[in-house]
This record gives C-alpha cells, sequence and structure tokens, in this order.
C-alpha cells in the first residue's frame, strides 16, 4: 500500500514504524466504506479535542483530511478498509502519517452469534485522549491470539469492566442499556453513536461503574468500535449472554441507517 507522509504519497517499503514512537502521537482510525470515511468529522473533533488537552496543534484541517483520504483510496485503489491518521509531535517537528491499516472485522456468523472475549486487569494510561498506547496494544493483541477469542476486556484497578482493548462496551439489563461513565473509558465514536440511538429510541441509559461480579445481572453484552461496529458478546470468560435480544437489534439496524446516510 502507498501511504502517505506529510501530504506526499511513497511506497510502503520505505514505512518504518519506528517513525510513530518519537515524541507524542494523536491518532484516528476511520471506517471507509465504498471510498467514503464513515464519521470523519466525529473523528476530527475527538482528535482536535485530544491535541488541546495535550496542548498541541493538529496540522491539518477537516478539508485537508478528506483530501488525503481521497488521494490514499484513489491512489491504492481502495474502497473499503481502515485508515489510520497519525499525528507526532516532538520538540518543534511535526510528522503526520495517513494509510490503510490491517483490520479485522467480524464476519456474519460472529453478528449473529456473538463473540467470545476474556477478562484482562489493565489500565489504560490516559482514559479520555487517543494517545499511543503500544504497550499495552501490543499484550492484548498476543492474548486475542493465544487465546482464539475476538476481544479482550479491561479490568481497571477498582475492579471495574470497563472496555475492550480497541472497543467500547454496552450492556443489557430489564430493556435497559448500561455503560461505563465518560471518565472511565475512550470515547468511541460508534459509542457516541449508541448513546445518540439510545435517546432517539428513548431506550433508558445509565452511565456507571459495571463491577465484575455485576456480570451475571446482565441479559446481553455488545461492543462497539470502528470495526466491530455493533457486536454481540456471547461470552465472557465463562460468562454467556444471548446474542439474539430484540433491543440490541434494534440498536443494530438504527446503526446501519446512520451509516448509510453518512
Ligand atoms: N480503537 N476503546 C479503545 C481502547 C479503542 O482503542 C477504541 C478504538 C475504541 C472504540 O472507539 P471508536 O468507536 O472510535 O472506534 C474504544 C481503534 C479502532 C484502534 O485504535 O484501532
Amino acid at each position: 500500500y502507498l501511504f502517505l507522509h506529510n501530504d506526499k504519497l511513497k511506497a510502503s517499503e520505505s514505512f518504518k514504524d519506528s517513525y510513530l514512537l518519537n515524541g507524542t502521537s494523536l491518532y484516528e482510525v476511520v471506517r471507509v466504506i465504498n471510498g467514503k470515511a464513515i464519521f470523519l468529522s466525529e473523528h476530527y473533533s475527538r482528535l482536535t479535542k485530544s491535541a488541546q488537552k495535550i496542548g498541541v496543534k493538529i496540522t491539518h484541517d477537516f478539508s485537508q483530511l478528506v483530501k488525503c483520504i481521497e488521494i490514499l483510496v484513489e491512489k491504492n485503489d481502495c474502497k473499503d478498509g481502515n485508515i489510520k491518521l497519525v499525528f507526532s509531535f516532538k520538540d518543534k517537528e511535526r510528522n503526520f502519517y495517513a494509510y490503510f491499516v490491517r483490520h479485522s472485522y467480524p464476519t456474519a456468523f460472529q453478528y449473529e452469534n456473538g463473540v467470545r472475549t476474556i477478562i484482562h486487569q489493565a489500565e489504560r494510561p490516559t482514559p479520555t485522549a487517543k494517545v499511543y498506547n503500544h504497550k499495552l496494544r501490543s499484550k492484548t493483541n498476543n492474548l486475542i491470539a493465544e487465546a482464539e477469542i475476538f476481544e479482550v476486556i479491561l479490568l481497571n484497578k477498582l475492579g471495574n469492566v470497563t472496555e475492550g482493548s480497541r472497543s467500547n462496551l454496552f450492556f443489557i439489563r430489564n430493556n435497559e442499556l448500561y455503560t461505563s461513565p465518560d471518565h472511565e473509558v475512550l470515547n468511541g465514536i460508534v459509542r457516541g453513536k449508541v448513546i445518540q440511538i439510545a435517546k432517539e429510541l428513548s431506550i433508558p441509559i445509565h452511565f456507571k461503574s459495571i463491577p465484575y461480579e455485576e456480570l451475571p445481572l446482565y441479559d446481553a453484552v455488545f461492543l462497539t468500535g470502528t470495526s466491530p461496529m455493533i457486536l454481540p458478546v456471547k461470552r465472557i470468560n465463562s460468562l454467556s449472554f444471548t446474542a439474539d435480544h430484540q433491543l440490541l437489534s434494534a440498536i443494530m439496524d438504527a446503526y446501519c441507517k446512520l451509516v448509510n446516510e453518512n
């Protein structure tokens, strides 16, 4: 794949991951469907907020990012996938990289039956800003591969089940939604859409910490994220949940509609 470095198109052989480890980086992973980045303005707004938080300025405005994505789609002749946008800041040096990344989209079978997950005790270094967390990510990637599961669910120091290693979590009980408070998790773009959908469909939603011991109380669990979109969870460790839940289907349908309208 061809990638962009500071708006110049380069061959993938010259791409060095070590570029990204210099200094501080902010990144976004956006989903491209049919040549168009889904919810790009939401990603851009999260990016600028994170930049503000760490006292840096994003070098590109929204229309420049749109242009970069168009170039990558066209030059790679690739209309569907995930594109990673990385902004790195080191002293006065600014670098911007944009490139297609590997992804693991769930299969139709997984959407229908749910996926298996396991619990892993870990803290996100920065709960709200999308700042690099390579160490945590590589550890959880290994776990995912070894255990043949779709996702690792993070358990924080307080014993709360917060989010996946690359997704957010929702729980259903008595036809009401539960999710961790904003400050405990990464504020996922898809999570934001589910919250919006809950409001539109008048589904009661509770923002509360979910202790591990409480898990058996819930009927259904699902995760959200740029790659999985909205995906039922059938297992967390040995606990089982249903993937066939009316509320979950309604939310999945509403999300598909939002994607199609985008
Ligand atoms: N990860 N929580 C964590 C820890 C994440 O890394 C991600 C996304 C999410 C979901 O956020 P969103 O709905 O905006 O994709 C939640 C991406 C895709 C990644 O870094 O690869």
